[in-house]
């Protein structure tokens, strides 16, 4: 039994001092919502057999933020104090024996590491469990944790609650608890509502804990900071350039060269291969993977996409849902909108435009060409100024574009169209009318040329 080890990560909080009409734990650094960090350190420890979230306002989206299988949900519909949080779980938590870990939703920052620790600690104590506490310069706005002359502890005192000489003390409670849990249950409903709040505090179960005769211990950290709970924008700031730092530094020990780094943003979730260089001011977010030997050029923003070996992605150049292959080019100044797939050494050239579009292989696009919900085949040259009319004001349609095929510059194609393999259109053609393999298209008006045009007419200027 003592090896079963339950997680209740506490995030039904609004969080008043973030003045946000959203909740606290949805708010994101490194590119991931405050819960979603705290989530995925608890699924990441070795035992963690349930992981349970306290939801309570914007219970949905909370819910769809860390939506992941082996995560489960309690609903506490009124907040009334951390102790009311964790009773709210009692129907699905009191029958779980081992251990009850309590984490806060808005501490991202905590480490498996030190999260084990406490496990450990927990496990090897002869009394009910452990918290977590730090020796602070500034306790303020902390719970103290209270030892008695033998220096095992007492109790925690809120910040509100204590006398001079109670808050002079500098250990204070990091909030985060592992307990044994069939003591937990046993005892909770011994916390009495704070006369003062009239709220029920998780804090309250130290002493009840002493009173029945079970110690807790107190698990020291070294750095306060990893437990720090962000509650304003400001510590979220601090919070999310951790974790930039975090990850670049990650990713540059891993063989990956970043230039001026302080500028560039990289979300958690991404993966860069070896020798690839990212340029100043680059975003690369989401699950993004970017292969070997790529350059990610400045002001690049490149989301949830997949890039391959020796990719150039030019400065700005904006990359979302797209698959890049081996060897192809896009940009500088190109827009890959979403579901595109540009297969090996294709070019993307600048100010081009794509959306659910396929490049075929070799294909190009050297400059100014808009390509929607399009097949483009292999080595096909896409002159300047190439439009496919995709939408005609009710649906969208296809255009399919045979390998080996060239389109003039300034050409139209009016979808549903198919321009067959090998084919050619005239540059200026509006094409409406699919062009079989290996024949010209051309749909423009001809050309009429009026000999001696210009010089008649500067004559007849001259006389009058
Ligand atoms: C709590 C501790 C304090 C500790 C501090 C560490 C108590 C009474 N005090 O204070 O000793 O030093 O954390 O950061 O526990 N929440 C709910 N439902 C509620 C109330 C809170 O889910 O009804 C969640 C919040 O969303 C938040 C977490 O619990 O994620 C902590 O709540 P908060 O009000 O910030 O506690 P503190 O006052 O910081
Ligand atoms: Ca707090």
């Amino acid at each position: 039994m003592q090896n079963r080890l339950t997680v209740v990560i506490l995030a039904a909080g609004l969080g008043t001092r973030m003045k946000s009409r959203k909740a606290k734990v949805l708010h994101r650094a490194g590119g991931k919502a405050l819960v979603g960090h705290v989530v995925d350190t608890a699924l990441a420890l070795t035992t963690p057999d349930r992981v349970f979230v306290v939801v309570g306002h914007q219970a949905d989206e909370v819910r769809r933020a860390v939506a992941t299988p082996g995560v489960g949900f309690i609903e506490q519909k009124e907040q009334k104090g951390t102790g009311h949080a964790v009773m709210c779980g009692r129907d699905a938590l009191a029958g779980l024996d081992g251990y009850l870990m309590i984490l806060y939703g808005d501490c991202p920052l905590l480490r498996v590491e030190t999260l084990e620790r406490l496990i450990d600690t927990a496990r090897r104590s002869e009394g009910a469990g452990v918290l977590m506490s730090a020796i602070m310069d500034d306790p303020y706005g902390y719970g103290r944790v209270m030892r008695n002359i033998h220096g095992r502890v007492d109790r925690v005192i809120e910040q509100k609650a204590g006398t001079p000489e109670e808050l002079a003390v500098r250990e204070a409670n990091m909030g985060i608890y592992c307990y044994r849990a069939d003591l937990f249950w046993k005892h909770v409903d011994e916390i009495q509502p704070n006369p003062a709040a009239n709220e029920y505090y998780l804090t309250d179960m130290v002493e009840i804990f002493n009173r029945a005769g079970s110690s807790v211990e107190a698990m020291q950290i070294a750095d306060p900071r990893e437990a720090l709970g962000i509650n304003t924008r400001v510590e979220l700031a601090e919070v999310d350039r951790l974790f930039r730092d975090r990850k670049l530094q990650e990713l540059m020990l891993a063989g990956v060269t970043i230039e001026k780094p302080e500028t560039v943003t990289i979300d958690g979730g991404v993966k860069i291969g070896m020798d690839t260089i990212v340029e100043p001011f680059a975003q690369i977010r989401g699950r993004t993977v970017i292969g070997e030997n790529c350059r990610i050029g400045s002001c690049a923003i490149i989301e949830d996409s997949e890039i391959g070996d020796e990719v150039e992605i030019g400065a700005f150049t904006i990359v979302g849902t797209s698959i890049v292959e081996r060897g192809a080019h896009a940009g500088p100044f190109a827009r890959l909108r979403m579901e595109n797939h540009v297969a090996e050494g294709a070019n993307i050239g600048n100010f081009d435009e794509l959306k659910k579009t396929r490049m075929g292989a070799g294909a190009k696009a050297n400059h100014l060409a808009y390509l929607g919900d399009s097949q483009i085949g292999a080595k096909v040259n896409i002159g300047a100024g190439t439009i496919t009319c995709n939408y005609d004001g009710f649906a969208k349609h296809p255009t399919r574009v045979g390998d080996g095929a060239f389109i003039g510059s300034n050409s139209t194609l009016v979808a549903p169209v198919e321009v067959g393999d090998g084919a050619y259109v005239g540059a200026g053609s509006v094409i409406t009318t699919s062009v079989p393999a290996d024949s010209l298209g051309l749909g423009r008006a001809h050309q009429v040329v009026k000999e001696d045009w210009a010089k008649k007419r500067r004559a007849l200027h001259k006389k009058s």
